[in-house]
Protein backbone atom coordinates (compact mmCIF):
# COMPACT_ATOMS: atom_id res chain seq x y z
CA UNK A 1 0.00 0.00 0.00
CA UNK A 2 1.52 3.34 -0.88
CA UNK A 3 2.87 5.72 1.79
CA UNK A 4 1.02 8.58 0.49
CA UNK A 5 -2.53 6.48 1.20
CA UNK A 6 -1.37 6.10 4.55
CA UNK A 7 -0.59 9.21 5.36
CA UNK A 8 -3.79 10.54 4.10
CA UNK A 9 -5.58 7.81 6.53
CA UNK A 10 -3.45 9.21 8.89
CA UNK A 11 -3.99 12.59 8.60
CA UNK A 12 -7.98 11.88 8.09
CA UNK A 13 -7.93 10.27 11.80
CA UNK A 14 -5.21 12.05 13.87
CA UNK A 15 -6.01 8.68 16.40
CA UNK A 16 -4.59 6.09 13.53
CA UNK A 17 -0.83 6.12 14.21
CA UNK A 18 0.31 3.22 12.75
CA UNK A 19 -0.96 1.01 9.17
CA UNK A 20 0.63 -1.97 8.83
CA UNK A 21 0.95 -3.61 4.93
CA UNK A 22 -0.38 -7.11 7.31
CA UNK A 23 -3.83 -8.52 6.00
CA UNK A 24 -3.81 -10.75 9.39
CA UNK A 25 -3.78 -7.47 11.95
CA UNK A 26 -6.17 -5.76 9.23
CA UNK A 27 -8.78 -8.96 9.24
CA UNK A 28 -8.73 -9.20 13.22
CA UNK A 29 -9.48 -5.22 13.21
CA UNK A 30 -11.87 -4.92 10.28
CA UNK A 31 -13.78 -8.46 11.84
CA UNK A 32 -14.61 -6.26 14.96
CA UNK A 33 -15.48 -2.92 13.09
CA UNK A 34 -17.43 -4.30 10.47
CA UNK A 35 -21.19 -5.75 10.66
CA UNK A 36 -21.50 -9.53 10.03
CA UNK A 37 -21.85 -9.58 6.22
CA UNK A 38 -20.87 -11.55 3.29
CA UNK A 39 -17.02 -11.42 4.05
CA UNK A 40 -14.83 -14.78 4.29
CA UNK A 41 -11.57 -14.03 6.34
CA UNK A 42 -10.68 -17.20 6.41
CA UNK A 43 -10.26 -17.33 2.75
CA UNK A 44 -9.54 -13.77 1.29
CA UNK A 45 -6.85 -11.19 1.81
CA UNK A 46 -6.67 -7.63 2.07
CA UNK A 47 -6.49 -6.26 -1.32
CA UNK A 48 -4.29 -3.46 -2.08
CA UNK A 49 -6.45 0.09 -2.66
CA UNK A 50 -3.66 1.64 -4.26
CA UNK A 51 -2.17 -1.23 -6.82
CA UNK A 52 -3.54 -3.42 -9.82
CA UNK A 53 -5.33 -3.10 -12.61
CA UNK A 54 -7.29 -5.39 -15.23
CA UNK A 55 -7.33 -8.66 -13.56
CA UNK A 56 -3.95 -8.06 -11.56
CA UNK A 57 -4.81 -7.37 -7.92
CA UNK A 58 -2.30 -7.27 -5.03
CA UNK A 59 -2.80 -7.53 -1.64
CA UNK A 60 -0.89 -5.87 0.83
CA UNK A 61 2.00 -7.97 1.16
CA UNK A 62 1.72 -7.35 -2.22
CA UNK A 63 0.85 -10.81 -3.68
CA UNK A 64 -0.81 -10.78 -7.27
CA UNK A 65 -3.73 -12.23 -7.90
CA UNK A 66 -5.54 -12.93 -10.96
CA UNK A 67 -9.62 -11.58 -10.69
CA UNK A 68 -12.37 -13.73 -11.85
CA UNK A 69 -14.50 -11.72 -9.85
CA UNK A 70 -14.66 -8.16 -11.13
CA UNK A 71 -15.56 -7.23 -7.75
CA UNK A 72 -19.22 -9.29 -7.90
CA UNK A 73 -19.69 -8.30 -11.91
CA UNK A 74 -19.45 -4.63 -11.75
CA UNK A 75 -15.70 -3.81 -12.86
CA UNK A 76 -16.62 -5.40 -16.75
CA UNK A 77 -13.81 -2.51 -17.97
CA UNK A 78 -11.51 -4.07 -14.94
CA UNK A 79 -9.85 -2.66 -12.06
CA UNK A 80 -8.44 0.95 -12.51
CA UNK A 81 -9.03 0.17 -16.20
CA UNK A 82 -6.60 3.64 -17.54
CA UNK A 83 -8.94 4.73 -20.10
CA UNK A 84 -11.70 5.02 -17.25
CA UNK A 85 -9.13 6.65 -14.78
CA UNK A 86 -8.37 9.28 -17.28
CA UNK A 87 -12.21 9.79 -18.14
CA UNK A 88 -12.67 10.31 -14.26
CA UNK A 89 -10.24 13.09 -14.18
CA UNK A 90 -11.52 14.68 -17.31
CA UNK A 91 -15.01 14.68 -16.22
CA UNK A 92 -13.91 15.72 -12.15
CA UNK A 93 -15.69 19.33 -13.17
CA UNK A 94 -18.59 17.92 -13.48
CA UNK A 95 -21.39 18.16 -10.90
CA UNK A 96 -21.61 15.13 -8.48
CA UNK A 97 -25.24 15.67 -7.44
CA UNK A 98 -28.54 17.75 -8.21
CA UNK A 99 -31.05 15.07 -7.10
CA UNK A 100 -32.12 13.41 -10.63
CA UNK A 101 -35.31 13.17 -9.37
CA UNK A 102 -36.17 16.59 -8.68
CA UNK A 103 -34.63 17.92 -11.08
CA UNK A 104 -33.64 17.27 -14.85
CA UNK A 105 -30.44 17.63 -16.76
CA UNK A 106 -28.73 16.40 -20.31
CA UNK A 107 -27.24 13.42 -19.19
CA UNK A 108 -29.84 11.57 -16.93
CA UNK A 109 -32.05 11.68 -19.88
CA UNK A 110 -29.37 11.21 -22.62
CA UNK A 111 -28.43 8.24 -20.42
CA UNK A 112 -32.10 6.59 -20.22
CA UNK A 113 -32.38 7.45 -24.28
CA UNK A 114 -28.84 5.01 -24.43
CA UNK A 115 -30.05 2.21 -22.32
CA UNK A 116 -33.84 2.00 -23.84
CA UNK A 117 -31.62 1.62 -27.39
CA UNK A 118 -29.66 -1.21 -26.73
CA UNK A 119 -33.02 -2.67 -25.31
CA UNK A 120 -34.76 -4.63 -27.96
CA UNK A 121 -38.07 -3.47 -27.91
CA UNK A 122 -41.10 -4.04 -30.71
CA UNK A 123 -44.26 -2.93 -28.64
CA UNK A 124 -46.37 0.10 -29.08
CA UNK A 125 -45.01 1.39 -25.98
CA UNK A 126 -42.13 3.14 -25.74
CA UNK A 127 -39.74 2.48 -22.66
CA UNK A 128 -38.08 4.48 -20.22
CA UNK A 129 -35.65 4.59 -17.21
CA UNK A 130 -36.06 4.85 -13.56
CA UNK A 131 -32.51 5.09 -11.80
CA UNK A 132 -31.39 4.26 -8.33
CA UNK A 133 -28.35 2.87 -6.57
CA UNK A 134 -28.04 -0.60 -6.47
CA UNK A 135 -29.14 -4.05 -7.78
CA UNK A 136 -32.25 -4.85 -5.15
CA UNK A 137 -32.97 -0.76 -5.91
CA UNK A 138 -33.47 -1.64 -9.54
CA UNK A 139 -35.77 -4.51 -8.02
CA UNK A 140 -37.71 -2.40 -5.94
CA UNK A 141 -38.51 -0.36 -8.34
CA UNK A 142 -39.43 -3.07 -10.82
CA UNK A 143 -42.24 -4.53 -8.25
CA UNK A 144 -42.96 -1.28 -7.31
CA UNK A 145 -43.94 -0.19 -11.22
CA UNK A 146 -45.48 -3.45 -11.69
CA UNK A 147 -48.11 -3.22 -9.21
CA UNK A 148 -48.69 0.35 -9.66
CA UNK A 149 -49.56 -0.56 -13.47
CA UNK A 150 -51.37 -3.27 -12.82
CA UNK A 151 -53.06 -2.65 -9.81
CA UNK A 152 -52.16 -6.41 -8.62
CA UNK A 153 -49.29 -7.39 -5.94
CA UNK A 154 -48.78 -11.28 -5.93
CA UNK A 155 -45.54 -12.49 -7.83
CA UNK A 156 -44.39 -15.42 -9.52
CA UNK A 157 -40.45 -15.64 -8.31
CA UNK A 158 -37.90 -18.79 -8.21
CA UNK A 159 -36.15 -20.72 -5.79
CA UNK A 160 -33.23 -20.57 -6.31
CA UNK A 161 -33.14 -17.10 -7.27
CA UNK A 162 -31.39 -13.74 -5.82
CA UNK A 163 -32.32 -10.35 -6.39
CA UNK A 164 -31.30 -8.77 -3.35
CA UNK A 165 -31.56 -7.98 0.38
CA UNK A 166 -34.14 -4.70 0.11
CA UNK A 167 -37.54 -5.31 1.28
CA UNK A 168 -39.30 -6.22 -1.90
CA UNK A 169 -36.15 -7.36 -3.63
CA UNK A 170 -35.48 -10.13 -0.39
CA UNK A 171 -39.35 -11.41 -0.82
CA UNK A 172 -37.98 -12.44 -4.09
CA UNK A 173 -35.11 -13.84 -3.19
CA UNK A 174 -34.54 -17.77 -2.10
CA UNK A 175 -31.11 -19.02 -2.59
CA UNK A 176 -29.69 -19.20 0.96
CA UNK A 177 -32.00 -19.72 4.09
CA UNK A 178 -29.88 -17.58 6.03
CA UNK A 179 -30.63 -14.33 3.51
CA UNK A 180 -34.29 -14.59 4.77
CA UNK A 181 -34.75 -16.22 7.94
CA UNK A 182 -36.82 -13.63 10.54
CA UNK A 183 -37.48 -11.43 7.59
CA UNK A 184 -41.09 -11.01 7.14
CA UNK A 185 -42.26 -11.46 3.41
CA UNK A 186 -43.78 -7.91 1.96
CA UNK A 187 -46.26 -9.44 -0.56
CA UNK A 188 -47.67 -13.19 -2.10
CA UNK A 189 -45.19 -15.14 -4.15
CA UNK A 190 -45.77 -17.63 -5.50
CA UNK A 191 -42.49 -19.99 -5.70
CA UNK A 192 -41.64 -21.98 -8.56
CA UNK A 193 -38.11 -24.41 -9.01
CA UNK A 194 -35.88 -22.44 -11.56
CA UNK A 195 -35.13 -24.84 -14.48
CA UNK A 196 -31.48 -26.19 -13.32
CA UNK A 197 -31.06 -29.02 -16.06
CA UNK A 198 -28.60 -30.62 -14.14
CA UNK A 199 -30.39 -31.01 -10.82
CA UNK A 200 -34.11 -31.08 -12.89
CA UNK A 201 -36.50 -30.92 -9.78
CA UNK A 202 -39.09 -33.46 -12.43
CA UNK A 203 -36.41 -35.49 -13.32
CA UNK A 204 -36.45 -34.23 -16.77
CA UNK A 205 -33.84 -34.14 -19.59
CA UNK A 206 -32.86 -31.39 -20.90
CA UNK A 207 -33.81 -32.68 -24.61
CA UNK A 208 -37.49 -33.57 -23.25
CA UNK A 209 -37.75 -29.49 -22.78
CA UNK A 210 -36.43 -28.05 -25.83
CA UNK A 211 -40.03 -27.10 -27.31
CA UNK A 212 -41.46 -26.08 -23.65
CA UNK A 213 -40.30 -26.20 -20.46
CA UNK A 214 -41.71 -28.55 -18.31
CA UNK A 215 -40.92 -26.27 -15.24
CA UNK A 216 -43.06 -23.22 -16.60
CA UNK A 217 -45.50 -25.61 -17.55
CA UNK A 218 -46.42 -26.29 -14.00
CA UNK A 219 -46.53 -23.01 -12.65
CA UNK A 220 -49.51 -23.03 -14.61
CA UNK A 221 -51.11 -25.30 -12.38
CA UNK A 222 -49.63 -23.69 -9.23
CA UNK A 223 -51.28 -20.28 -10.01
CA UNK A 224 -54.59 -21.89 -10.76
CA UNK A 225 -54.11 -22.80 -7.13
CA UNK A 226 -52.86 -20.06 -5.64
CA UNK A 227 -54.00 -16.73 -7.77
CA UNK A 228 -54.19 -15.77 -11.28
CA UNK A 229 -53.81 -12.15 -10.27
CA UNK A 230 -49.99 -12.08 -11.38
CA UNK A 231 -48.78 -8.54 -11.11
CA UNK A 232 -45.16 -9.62 -12.47
CA UNK A 233 -42.73 -12.36 -13.29
CA UNK A 234 -39.39 -11.69 -11.83
CA UNK A 235 -36.91 -14.00 -13.30
CA UNK A 236 -32.36 -13.97 -13.70
CA UNK A 237 -31.92 -14.84 -16.98
CA UNK A 238 -28.92 -16.79 -15.70
CA UNK A 239 -28.99 -17.34 -11.87
CA UNK A 240 -25.53 -16.40 -10.68
CA UNK A 241 -25.90 -16.14 -7.08
CA UNK A 242 -27.70 -19.52 -6.91
CA UNK A 243 -25.43 -21.48 -8.97
CA UNK A 244 -24.53 -20.15 -12.11
CA UNK A 245 -27.70 -21.79 -13.79
CA UNK A 246 -28.22 -21.41 -17.77
CA UNK A 247 -31.56 -22.54 -18.26
CA UNK A 248 -32.46 -23.74 -21.65
CA UNK A 249 -34.34 -21.16 -24.23
CA UNK A 250 -37.83 -22.78 -23.81
CA UNK A 251 -37.44 -21.41 -19.60
CA UNK A 252 -37.27 -17.86 -20.85
CA UNK A 253 -39.86 -17.70 -24.47
CA UNK A 254 -42.07 -19.83 -21.90
CA UNK A 255 -41.87 -17.38 -19.12
CA UNK A 256 -42.82 -14.50 -22.19
CA UNK A 257 -46.08 -17.04 -23.00
CA UNK A 258 -47.36 -17.46 -19.26
CA UNK A 259 -46.85 -13.23 -18.50
CA UNK A 260 -48.75 -12.31 -21.60
CA UNK A 261 -51.67 -15.11 -20.56
CA UNK A 262 -51.86 -14.02 -17.12
CA UNK A 263 -51.74 -9.88 -18.14
CA UNK A 264 -48.52 -9.98 -15.83
CA UNK A 265 -44.89 -7.87 -16.61
CA UNK A 266 -41.79 -9.73 -17.08
CA UNK A 267 -38.93 -8.51 -15.54
CA UNK A 268 -35.81 -9.87 -16.56
CA UNK A 269 -33.32 -9.67 -13.32
CA UNK A 270 -29.87 -8.70 -15.86
CA UNK A 271 -27.94 -7.16 -12.70
CA UNK A 272 -24.99 -10.04 -12.69
CA UNK A 273 -25.56 -11.36 -16.44
CA UNK A 274 -26.39 -8.44 -17.78
CA UNK A 275 -24.27 -5.32 -20.08
CA UNK A 276 -22.55 -7.56 -22.39
CA UNK A 277 -21.51 -10.60 -19.86
CA UNK A 278 -23.95 -13.10 -21.66
CA UNK A 279 -22.46 -12.28 -25.12
CA UNK A 280 -25.65 -10.33 -26.25
CA UNK A 281 -26.75 -6.57 -24.46
CA UNK A 282 -28.95 -9.09 -21.74
CA UNK A 283 -28.77 -12.67 -21.62
CA UNK A 284 -32.56 -12.99 -21.94
CA UNK A 285 -32.29 -11.97 -25.85
CA UNK A 286 -30.26 -15.76 -26.25
CA UNK A 287 -34.25 -16.88 -25.72
CA UNK A 288 -35.23 -14.53 -28.61
CA UNK A 289 -37.53 -13.33 -26.18
CA UNK A 290 -38.47 -9.13 -25.51
CA UNK A 291 -38.99 -8.47 -22.04
CA UNK A 292 -41.60 -5.67 -20.48
CA UNK A 293 -38.88 -5.00 -17.91
CA UNK A 294 -35.06 -5.06 -17.11
CA UNK A 295 -33.36 -4.22 -14.11
CA UNK A 296 -29.44 -3.50 -14.35
CA UNK A 297 -26.62 -2.30 -12.09
CA UNK A 298 -23.23 -3.46 -11.26
CA UNK A 299 -21.49 -3.16 -14.53
CA UNK A 300 -23.60 0.30 -15.36
CA UNK A 301 -21.47 2.35 -12.54
CA UNK A 302 -18.35 1.44 -13.49
CA UNK A 303 -17.47 0.49 -10.00
CA UNK A 304 -19.53 3.21 -8.21
CA UNK A 305 -23.36 2.97 -7.28
CA UNK A 306 -25.65 2.86 -10.02
CA UNK A 307 -28.92 0.91 -10.97
CA UNK A 308 -31.53 1.42 -13.65
CA UNK A 309 -35.10 -0.20 -14.13
CA UNK A 310 -35.87 0.04 -17.96
CA UNK A 311 -39.87 -0.42 -18.13
CA UNK A 312 -42.48 0.31 -20.26
CA UNK A 313 -43.86 3.63 -20.59
CA UNK A 314 -45.59 5.01 -18.12
CA UNK A 315 -43.52 3.00 -15.41
CA UNK A 316 -45.63 5.04 -12.78
CA UNK A 317 -49.44 6.03 -13.31
CA UNK A 318 -48.74 9.20 -11.19
CA UNK A 319 -46.15 12.30 -9.95
CA UNK A 320 -44.35 11.32 -6.64
CA UNK A 321 -45.45 7.59 -6.75
CA UNK A 322 -41.61 6.97 -6.43
CA UNK A 323 -38.90 8.74 -6.00
CA UNK A 324 -34.95 8.92 -4.47
CA UNK A 325 -32.53 11.20 -3.53
CA UNK A 326 -29.66 9.62 -5.72
CA UNK A 327 -30.75 8.74 -9.17
CA UNK A 328 -28.29 8.67 -12.53
CA UNK A 329 -26.12 12.37 -11.21
CA UNK A 330 -24.37 14.39 -13.39
CA UNK A 331 -21.09 12.72 -13.27
CA UNK A 332 -22.38 9.00 -12.71
CA UNK A 333 -24.61 9.67 -15.82
CA UNK A 334 -21.26 10.48 -17.67
CA UNK A 335 -19.52 7.37 -16.16
CA UNK A 336 -22.35 5.04 -17.33
CA UNK A 337 -22.20 6.62 -21.23
CA UNK A 338 -18.56 6.16 -20.48
CA UNK A 339 -19.25 2.05 -19.94
CA UNK A 340 -21.79 1.65 -22.74
CA UNK A 341 -19.68 3.44 -24.89
CA UNK A 342 -16.43 1.57 -24.30
CA UNK A 343 -17.78 -1.97 -24.31
CA UNK A 344 -19.48 -0.96 -27.81
CA UNK A 345 -15.78 0.65 -29.06
CA UNK A 346 -13.51 -1.96 -27.71
CA UNK A 347 -16.01 -5.04 -29.20
CA UNK A 348 -15.98 -6.06 -25.09
CA UNK A 349 -19.29 -7.97 -25.95
CA UNK A 350 -17.83 -10.20 -28.90
CA UNK A 351 -14.70 -10.66 -26.93
CA UNK A 352 -17.52 -12.16 -24.26
CA UNK A 353 -18.99 -14.69 -26.16
CA UNK A 354 -15.75 -15.27 -27.57
CA UNK A 355 -13.00 -16.09 -24.24
CA UNK A 356 -16.25 -16.84 -22.55
CA UNK A 357 -16.34 -20.09 -25.30
CA UNK A 358 -12.80 -21.10 -24.64
CA UNK A 359 -12.94 -20.79 -20.70
CA UNK A 360 -16.25 -22.78 -20.91
CA UNK A 361 -14.06 -25.58 -23.07
CA UNK A 362 -11.66 -25.55 -20.17
CA UNK A 363 -13.88 -25.66 -17.64
CA UNK A 364 -15.98 -29.00 -19.70
CA UNK A 365 -12.10 -30.53 -19.67
CA UNK A 366 -11.98 -30.33 -16.04
CA UNK A 367 -15.27 -31.95 -16.31
CA UNK A 368 -13.95 -35.11 -17.64
CA UNK A 369 -10.37 -35.11 -15.47
CA UNK A 370 -11.75 -34.93 -12.35
CA UNK A 371 -14.18 -36.37 -10.73
CA UNK A 372 -15.54 -33.78 -8.38
CA UNK A 373 -16.03 -31.98 -11.02
CA UNK A 374 -19.88 -32.29 -11.46
CA UNK A 375 -20.95 -29.88 -14.25
CA UNK A 376 -19.46 -27.45 -15.99
CA UNK A 377 -21.52 -24.32 -17.50
CA UNK A 378 -22.13 -20.66 -18.39
CA UNK A 379 -22.68 -18.70 -20.91
CA UNK A 380 -20.18 -15.82 -22.40
CA UNK A 381 -18.33 -15.08 -19.47
CA UNK A 382 -20.74 -15.95 -16.49
CA UNK A 383 -19.28 -19.36 -15.92
CA UNK A 384 -19.17 -21.92 -13.39
CA UNK A 385 -18.49 -25.69 -12.06
CA UNK A 386 -20.22 -27.93 -9.30
CA UNK A 387 -18.37 -30.06 -7.14
CA UNK A 388 -19.48 -33.11 -6.09
CA UNK A 389 -18.94 -35.98 -4.74
CA UNK A 390 -19.19 -38.11 -7.93
CA UNK A 391 -20.32 -37.46 -10.95
CA UNK A 392 -22.88 -40.62 -10.84
CA UNK A 393 -24.80 -39.85 -7.39
CA UNK A 394 -24.38 -35.70 -7.92
CA UNK A 395 -23.79 -35.59 -3.96
CA UNK A 396 -23.03 -31.96 -3.45
CA UNK A 397 -19.67 -31.74 -1.98
CA UNK A 398 -19.38 -27.94 -0.43
CA UNK A 399 -16.84 -28.69 1.97
CA UNK A 400 -14.18 -29.57 -1.46
CA UNK A 401 -15.55 -26.85 -2.86
CA UNK A 402 -14.50 -24.30 -0.04
CA UNK A 403 -11.18 -26.27 -0.27
CA UNK A 404 -10.72 -25.98 -3.83
CA UNK A 405 -11.92 -22.23 -2.85
CA UNK A 406 -9.14 -21.83 -0.58
CA UNK A 407 -6.12 -23.30 -2.16
CA UNK A 408 -7.18 -21.34 -5.37
CA UNK A 409 -7.17 -18.11 -3.64
CA UNK A 410 -4.60 -19.15 -1.19
CA UNK A 411 -1.64 -20.94 -3.10
CA UNK A 412 -2.90 -20.03 -6.82
CA UNK A 413 -3.35 -16.37 -6.14
CA UNK A 414 -6.68 -16.71 -8.24
CA UNK A 415 -9.42 -14.35 -6.39
CA UNK A 416 -12.99 -16.33 -7.50
CA UNK A 417 -15.86 -16.36 -5.77
CA UNK A 418 -18.50 -19.47 -4.64
CA UNK A 419 -22.06 -19.50 -5.62
CA UNK A 420 -25.16 -21.77 -4.50
CA UNK A 421 -24.34 -24.85 -1.96
CA UNK A 422 -21.14 -25.98 -4.29
CA UNK A 423 -20.65 -23.85 -7.62
CA UNK A 424 -17.55 -21.78 -7.98
CA UNK A 425 -18.26 -19.24 -10.21
CA UNK A 426 -15.80 -16.99 -12.85
CA UNK A 427 -16.72 -13.46 -13.45
CA UNK A 428 -14.04 -11.86 -15.19
CA UNK A 429 -14.02 -8.34 -16.39
CA UNK A 430 -15.31 -8.24 -19.95
CA UNK A 431 -11.90 -7.24 -21.11
CA UNK A 432 -9.99 -10.53 -20.31
CA UNK A 433 -7.74 -11.59 -23.17
CA UNK A 434 -6.65 -15.19 -24.16
CA UNK A 435 -3.41 -15.07 -22.20
CA UNK A 436 -5.57 -14.18 -19.03
CA UNK A 437 -8.36 -16.56 -19.27
CA UNK A 438 -5.70 -19.34 -19.88
CA UNK A 439 -3.70 -18.47 -16.71
CA UNK A 440 -7.02 -18.43 -14.64
CA UNK A 441 -8.16 -21.57 -15.89
CA UNK A 442 -4.58 -22.96 -15.32
CA UNK A 443 -4.53 -21.95 -11.84
CA UNK A 444 -8.16 -23.57 -10.99
CA UNK A 445 -6.56 -26.50 -12.75
CA UNK A 446 -4.20 -26.67 -10.23
CA UNK A 447 -6.25 -26.12 -7.48
CA UNK A 448 -8.60 -28.49 -8.39
CA UNK A 449 -5.20 -31.08 -8.54
CA UNK A 450 -3.98 -30.17 -5.28
CA UNK A 451 -7.23 -30.64 -3.50
CA UNK A 452 -8.66 -33.73 -5.50
CA UNK A 453 -6.45 -36.37 -3.76
C1 LIG B 1 -28.93 -11.18 -10.00
C2 LIG B 1 -28.80 -10.18 -8.90
N1 LIG B 1 -29.84 -9.42 -8.57
C3 LIG B 1 -29.76 -8.49 -7.61
C4 LIG B 1 -28.59 -8.29 -6.90
C5 LIG B 1 -28.54 -7.25 -5.82
O1 LIG B 1 -27.70 -6.21 -6.20
P1 LIG B 1 -27.09 -5.21 -5.09
O2 LIG B 1 -26.14 -6.01 -4.26
O3 LIG B 1 -26.43 -4.13 -5.90
O4 LIG B 1 -28.24 -4.71 -4.30
C6 LIG B 1 -27.47 -9.07 -7.21
C7 LIG B 1 -26.23 -8.91 -6.43
O5 LIG B 1 -25.37 -9.75 -6.41
C8 LIG B 1 -27.58 -10.04 -8.23
O6 LIG B 1 -26.54 -10.81 -8.57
Amino acid sequence: MEKKHRELLKKLVPSLKDVPSDSDYWLKRSEKALGKSTHDREVYPVLDPNKGEGLRLYDLEGNEYIDVTAGVAVKALGTRNPDLVAFEKEISHVTEEYSGQDFDYINQTVLSERLTDITPNSKEKEKQCFFTTSGARAIENAVKSAMDTTRKHRFVGFRPAFHGRTGLALTLTASKAAHREYFPAAFPVVRAPYAYCYRCPYNLKPEDCEQKAYCVEQIYDMVSMEGTDIAGIVFESICGEGGIIVPPKSFAKGLRKLADDLDAVLIADEIQAGLGRSGKWWAYEHAGIEVDTVCAAKALGAGWPMGVTIGDKPMFTADGRNSETFSAEPRMALLSLFVLHYIEKHNLIENAEKMGAYMLKRLNEMKEKFKCVGDARGLGLMLGIEIVEDKKSKKRDPEKRDAVLKNAVQKQRLLILPSGKNTLRLLPPLTITMEEAEDACNRLEKALEETSV
